[in-house]
């Protein structure tokens, strides 16, 4: 049997068209049930889901008051399904139900671990009249994952797994929108099919797709290359974080020089300015999300951690400026060599730290 898990949130509109359609697509061929799963809406839904119920539809209907999100409504329809195959598609009708017996059929002929319906496949295409700011955010969003899965269109809504796979992955703990990834970075995937869809834009309702959404993207990104490449995740995103110090750090030093303030203390200035400007990332990427502190705190035991580096920097650096003939006059060469002996130090402080701050294997 197939399960068919739909997220909802406001799209009781949807739901006579996108089950007619969805039952002229697959009976009596298909065995099927679909499972909505509704973050509390209060739209008017359930009486919707009644009529199609009433009309002889397989239809369930499971609402959420205790959490929100569209990753999270598919993990939970996922784990509620009674089928031995899985569909995730949107209640927009932007993935097209008569898709889905070829989907169903792949699944099965070629033994498949996982099978999207994409759009970026040959034959594959978007309603037109995607601006290009929508197109250009996509196509961002697809590159940035690219690494992690091997499924061209590892944005997609639109997939099917047998219950089998889902049932072997480990760890599951989406954030935020893309489920697929989740999926393929944590399910045995070996085999994936994408066939061609056409996405067309939705008529009722609408997209819930926000900026905050799209930060939480980021993040969820961000959890995925911590889990699937370990350390070296880490240390490039340290190296990013320290570039951007580094050019702060030599920055305010040159500033703080031209008014003649002695290099020791333009020094000191330079790192602290440089620490409190990694602060913001760091906020992001290394403390876990959901123990979030407030600002103060945080930052003072930030500095803490910082500290060491910070002493080493400078230490390093202002001797060699001003006692070593060597440097003389390339205060800003002496500058780097701080800053590297520093980050040697923070890098090692951090990775020690790192087992007490966010480790999402550790937590889940
Ligand atoms: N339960 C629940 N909770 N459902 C949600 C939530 C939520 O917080 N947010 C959105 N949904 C449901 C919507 O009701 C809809 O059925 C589906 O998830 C997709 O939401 P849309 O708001 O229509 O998103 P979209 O069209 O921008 O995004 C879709 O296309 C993207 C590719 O462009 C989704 O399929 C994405 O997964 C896909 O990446
Ligand atoms: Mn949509």
């Amino acid at each position: 049997m197939l399960s068919i898990i739909i997220p909802t949130y406001r799209e009781a509109d949807n739901i006579l068209p996108l089950v007619g359609r969805i039952r002229a697509a697959l009976e009596p061929a298909i065995a099927y049930e679909i499972v909505f799963v509704d973050d509390n809406s209060r739209d008017g839904i359930d009486a919707r889901v009644e009529e199609v119920v009433r009309a002889g539809a397989p239809v369930r209907l499971i609402v959420r008051t205790d959490e929100r999100g569209l990753s999270s409504a598919v993990l939970r329809g996922f784990r509620e399904a009674r089928g031995d195959v899985l569909l995730c598609m949107d209640a927009d009708m932007s993935h097209p139900p008569e898709a889905i017996p070829q989907m169903f059929q792949t699944l099965q002929a070629q033994q498949a671990d996982l099978v999207v319906g994409s759009r970026y496949v040959a034959g594959g295409s978007v309603e037109e009249g995607w601006g290009f700011y929508r197109w250009l955010n996509s196509q961002v969003a697809l590159w940035l994952a690219r690494p992690l899965s091997k499924v061209r269109d590892n944005g997609a809504g639109f997939f099917m797994l047998p219950a089998r796979v889902f049932k072997l992955g480990r760890d599951l703990n989406p954030i935020g929108y893309k489920m697929l990834i989740e999926i393929s970075v944590k399910c045995p995937c070996q085999k994936v099919v994408e066939l061609p869809i056409h996405f067309s834009d939705r008529k009722f309702g609408q997209s819930k797709l926000s900026t905050r959404e799209q930060l939480l993207y980021l993040l969820h990104l961000k959890r995925l290359y911590d889990y699937k490449f370990g350390w070296i995740s880490r240390l490039v995103q340290f190296c990013a974080v320290g570039l951007s110090g580094l050019v702060v750090n030599l920055a305010v030093f040159a500033l703080l020089r031209q008014f003649s303030i002695a290099n020791g203390v333009a020094y000191a200035f330079a790192i602290w300015a440089s620490l409190t400007w990694n602060f913001i990332p760091h906020r992001y990427l290394s403390y876990d999300p959901k123990a979030r502190q407030p600002v103060l705190p945080q930052y003072l035991q930030y500095v803490l951690h910082c500290l060491a580096g910070a002493v080493v920097n400078w230490m390093v650096a202002i001797p060699l400026a001003l006692a070593s003939g060597r440097f003389d006059g390339h205060v800003y060469l002496a500058a780097l060599a701080g800053i590297g002996a520093g980050a040697m130090v923070n890098f090692v402080v951090w990775r020690f730290l790192s087992g007490t701050i966010s480790d999402e294997k550790r937590n889940a």
